[in-house]
């Protein structure tokens, strides 16, 4: 690729071109945010993902989210800039061994998080996103059986939030696991009026901390509204960019995790690069196909989550 090229130029006028929209996920870099249609948590963008009507729809995010787009709207051009951008929870979870767990409990309803392949929202009765995962089980009769998966850690929080007893998955994200309770405590000391702000997928030690507990879009907001002007947040990083375009007054500070080597950005969410996005635009490659029985299973469960949320 010229390195001369202006590579915001180039991929605006693709997007007019081709009537495509980028749909990005807080996650990603800075840069990918600034040039995106919609920016937005799970939730969001699968809702802008089933009602665009776009050409083409290119996901700045990871594979099991341009799954969802395409799962809900098959018959549109679905890119992911670098298809090797998985995700750790939805690996934790391969579908042929939930299968097996899940005639263990023949009497129980599936819910599954998001984050997870389409052959396992296949299996699943209704998924759910990290802001509506407590009301999702809310909506359901109190003697219903459920199991949960595949983050151990959201299905704990949910567990305490409803006073549900969910049978949990074994799952966990990569990026929400490495957080440092010694080295947060040590923070809050120094900083004794930041809030500490936190994403239900971390650990249950650190989450008993936080002041506040949501999604990406749900963090975001709570900065905007909260008169604190310092925040210790306890997620991926990329979501302080939208939290400092919100509120340049307050200062944002990434919750430290527990190897002095380690950061808080998600290596799969971060595989995408302008430079990726620009050639999935142009080439309009790499494209997310999937069988079309496993969209017509995958739609059913993804569509009444959307129902309970809308
Ligand atoms: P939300 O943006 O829905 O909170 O999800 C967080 C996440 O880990 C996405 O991979
Ligand atoms: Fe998956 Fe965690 Fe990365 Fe989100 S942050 S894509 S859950 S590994």
């Amino acid at each position: 690729i010229d390195p001369r090229l202006d590579l915001v130029q180039e991929i605006n006028k693709l997007k007019k071109e081709k009537n495509a929209v980028i749909l990005a996920h807080y996650y990603q870099d800075a840069e990918i945010q600034d040039i995106a249609d919609y920016i937005g948590d799970s939730l969001g963008l699968s809702q802008e993902a089933a009602k665009t009507d776009a050409a083409i729809i290119v996901f700045a995010g990871v594979h099991f989210m341009a799954e969802t787009a395409k799962i809900l709207s098959p018959t549109k051009k679905v890119l992911l800039p670098d298809l090797k951008a998985g995700c750790s929870l939805s690996d934790s979870c391969p579908p042929h061994l939930f299968a097996k767990f899940k005639e263990q409990y023949p009497d129980h309803l599936v819910i599954t998080y998001v984050n997870c392949t389409a052959e396992l929202k296949a299996l699943s009765d209704i998924v759910c996103t990290s802001s509506n995962a407590v009301q999702i089980v809310e909506s359901l009769p109190k003697d219903q059986k459920i199991i949960f998966g595949p983050d151990k850690n959201l299905g704990d929080y949910v567990k305490k939030k409803t006073g549900r007893d969910l049978v949990l998955w074994n799952g966990a994200c990569m990026v929400h696991e490495i957080f440092s309770q010694e080295k947060i405590d040590r923070l809050r000391l120094q900083f004794p009026d930041a809030k500490f702000i936190a994403h239900p997928e971390c650990e249950e030690h650190i989450l008993r901390q936080a002041d506040y507990i949501g999604s990406t879009t749900g963090l975001l907001n709570y900065t905007i509204k909260d008169p604190a002007s310092t925040y210790i947040v306890a997620t991926e990083s990329g979501i302080i960019h939208q939290m400092q375009k919100a509120n340049p007054q307050k200062t944002f500070i990434p919750a430290p995790p527990n190897n002095a080597c380690a950061c808080n950005d998600c290596p799969h969410m971060k595989l995408n690069t302008l430079e990726k996005l620009y050639n999935a635009m142009r080439f309009e490659l790499p494209e997310i196909d999937l069988p079309l029985d496993v969209i017509n299973r995958a739609r059913k469960p993804i569509e009444r989550m959307l129902d309970i949320s809308a």
